[in-house]
């Protein structure tokens, strides 16, 4: 670590030296990050405190902070919350950290006008494989009044999800049940089923670098061995737990579009649509059930 430094803007430039010296990715940012949490400022404000001095214990809690992240750990954990859609949502070990492709799925399902548009407007919607439950809170925070639920397979990240709802006062409004679509509701009983799940083949996973695959959840991120056993029974699932003219939204892998657009027609579905993220690769299958 640099010798100890008082000033914002120092610490920050040592900071960011020190961690890409290290080969962490988005090394200013991770400091950024860790400063504006002190600071309980935004990352842009950071600029206009540079003069600011540090106290003894803002410097050593700074250390601390890039030292675990110059030792692998993600950012976010070492925060231990996330910025999702603009709300915060607690992260760690329990489950993956939400990425902005994931924010992505969220818009699309609420700019789904038929959607919206079921009887009574008020649809009922389930995220399988909810993890921090980022995706359902966040709609049932923007859009409140409808039937949300979330379930996962992993009892750790819904324990994660459940303090989430409990932080944002959903805790009563929003479910979280442990098990696999299958297993936990009936047929014909969802106007939407919406899923991030994993969809990374086992031969990637084992290549992802050590920041991802030493602290996040395996059963979060790899798929099997195409990375599509997973989305496979997920579309089966939801084909039958879906009312007629139900939705479906799932997050994919930048290469899955074809195959999994297939799966979809091939499981019944109509009007599939295969949506690019920003970057321009293939990221969300948005297809309705007949
Ligand atoms: C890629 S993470 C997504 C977490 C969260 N929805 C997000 O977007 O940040 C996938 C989640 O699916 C869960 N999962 C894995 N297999 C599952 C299955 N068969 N049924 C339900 N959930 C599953 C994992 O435990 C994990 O929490």
């Amino acid at each position: 670590m640099p010798s100890p430094v008082s000033n914002v803007a120092d610490v920050l430039e040592k900071g960011a030296a020190y961690l890409a010296a290290r080969r962490v990715p988005d090394a200013r940012i991770a400091v950024e990050l860790l400063m504006s949490r002190l600071l309980r400022c935004g990352r842009l404000d950071l600029h206009l405190r540079r003069e600011v001095v540090l106290s003894g214990n803002l410097l050593d809690a700074m250390r601390r902070g890039t030292l675990r992240v110059a030792a692998g750990e993600p950012v976010q954990y070492v925060l231990g919350e996330v910025d999702f859609r603009g709300h915060l949502f607690k992260v760690d070990r329990r489950a993956l950290i939400p990425r902005p492709e994931t924010e992505e799925l969220v818009e699309c399902v609420l700019g789904c006008e038929a959607l919206w548009a079921v009887e009574g407007g008020k649809p009922v919607i389930m995220d399988v494989g909810t993890g921090s439950g980022c995706m359902i809170l966040s709609l049932a925070i923007e859009r409140p009044g409808s039937f949300y639920a979330g379930l996962d397979v992993s009892g750790d990240a819904l324990a994660l999800a459940q303090e989430n709802a409990q932080a944002k006062g959903l805790a009563s409004v929003v479910p979280f049940l442990h098990g696999e679509l299958a297993d936990v509701v009936d047929p014909g009983k969802l106007d939407a089923v919406i899923s991030n799940p994993p969809y990374i083949a086992t031969s990637v996973y084992e290549q992802l670098p050590g920041m991802i695959r030493d602290h996040e959840p395996r059963l979060a991120l790899d798929g099997g061995p195409d990375g599509l056993g997973i989305i496979e029974s997920i579309i089966g699932d939801a084909a039958i737990a879906l009312k007629p003219g139900g939705h479906l939204f799932l997050e994919i892998g930048h290469d899955q579009g074809g195959r999994v657009g297939a799966m979809i027609e091939d499981a019944g579905y109509t009007d599939v649509q295969v949506r690019r993220d920003l970057a321009g690769h293939d990221r969300i299958v948005h297809a309705v059930i007949e």
